[in-house]
């Protein structure tokens, strides 16, 4: 069956493991050719196989740090270098940390919103014309901190604020160069980065990990944790054409977690 996604070109960040490389494997079996960006080039040489192989489309990787403007700009050189044409953007790569605020340095801020933040406005600004020559859309992966701010999450919920307030104000833009701009809010999804955090937190109140996942489950009345590929599915469904009058909306995915309205 068509998808309206086919021969189109997409670059992830992020794109070798968790949410990042299941939305490049739905891409991808959609009918979209990819470029997956992230630092360990051994990850992203396994994602891209993997996906090539069983997508049977052309997948490339490049190896480089999105906290620096080099390492965005060394992103633009690759599609240039690869593909040379750009139809999605997907804004995915992020690592802020958790911790007690008064605990919390200056650098593990900075470190926040190099990735998060600068990465996905730069890579928006070096890709936007060739977005706009193509029609094409952006879809940034927000987080849930950005509504539900959490003392012990503060990194989190200020990036991501940011960058939901960013992602509104350039779809503004996008409406006058033919730019789709949208953004996902994942629920606590089950990637190596959760499972981490899982970990920590048992550490921390002498659990196993097991047990905290299953408080994190029950403190918002889920049936289950998102799957990577929950958030895969919807970020294909907002670069489709049947997504083509979505312009500047966020859409949370997270069983319900998010109690509020907005
Ligand atoms: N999982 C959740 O529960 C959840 C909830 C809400 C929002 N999110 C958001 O969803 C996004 C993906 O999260 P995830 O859980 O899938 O994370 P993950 O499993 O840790 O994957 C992160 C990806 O980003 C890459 N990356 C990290 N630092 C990088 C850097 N400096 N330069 C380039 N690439 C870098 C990683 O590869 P390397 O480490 O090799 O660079 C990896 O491919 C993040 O923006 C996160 O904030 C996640």
């Amino acid at each position: 069956m068509a998808t309206g996604l086919e021969g189109k070109v997409a670059v992830v960040t992020g794109g070798s493991r968790g949410i990042g490389r299941a939305i490049a494997e739905e891409l991808a079996r959609k009918g979209c050719d990819c470029l997956l960006a992230a630092r360990t080039e051994s990850h992203l040489i396994a994602a891209g196989r993997q996906i090539a192989d069983s997508s049977g489309r052309r997948v490339e990787t490049v190896a480089l740090d999105l906290r620096t403007a080099e390492g965005c700009s060394a992103l633009h050189a690759a599609l240039q270098d690869t593909f040379r044409r750009l139809d999605i953007l997907i804004n995915n790569a992020g690592a802020t940390r958790g911790g007690d605020f008064l605990k919390q340095a200056d650098g593990e801020w900075e470190d926040g919103f190099a990735l998060k933040f600068y990465a996905c406005l730069r890579l928006s600004r070096l890709f936007w014309q060739e977005l706009s020559r193509r029609r094409g859309c952006i879809v940034n992966i927000i987080g849930g901190f950005a509504r539900t701010p959490d003392p012990n999450f503060l990194i989190g919920g200020a990036v991501n604020a940011a960058m939901a307030n960013f992602s509104k104000g350039l779809s503004a833009r996008g409406k006058r160069d033919g730019v789709r701009v949208n953004a996902v809010y994942p629920g606590l999804t089950e990637t190596d980065r959760v499972q981490e955090l899982f970990e920590n937190r048992a550490r921390v109140l002498g659990l196993d990990a097991a047990e905290v996942r299953a408080m994190a489950i029950r403190k918002h009345g889920l049936r289950r944790l998102g799957a990577p590929e929950d958030v895969a599915k919807l970020t294909a469904f907002l670069c489709s054409p049947d997504a083509d009058h979505i312009q500047g909306t966020a859409i949370a995915i997270d069983g319900g977690a998010t109690a509020d309205l907005h």
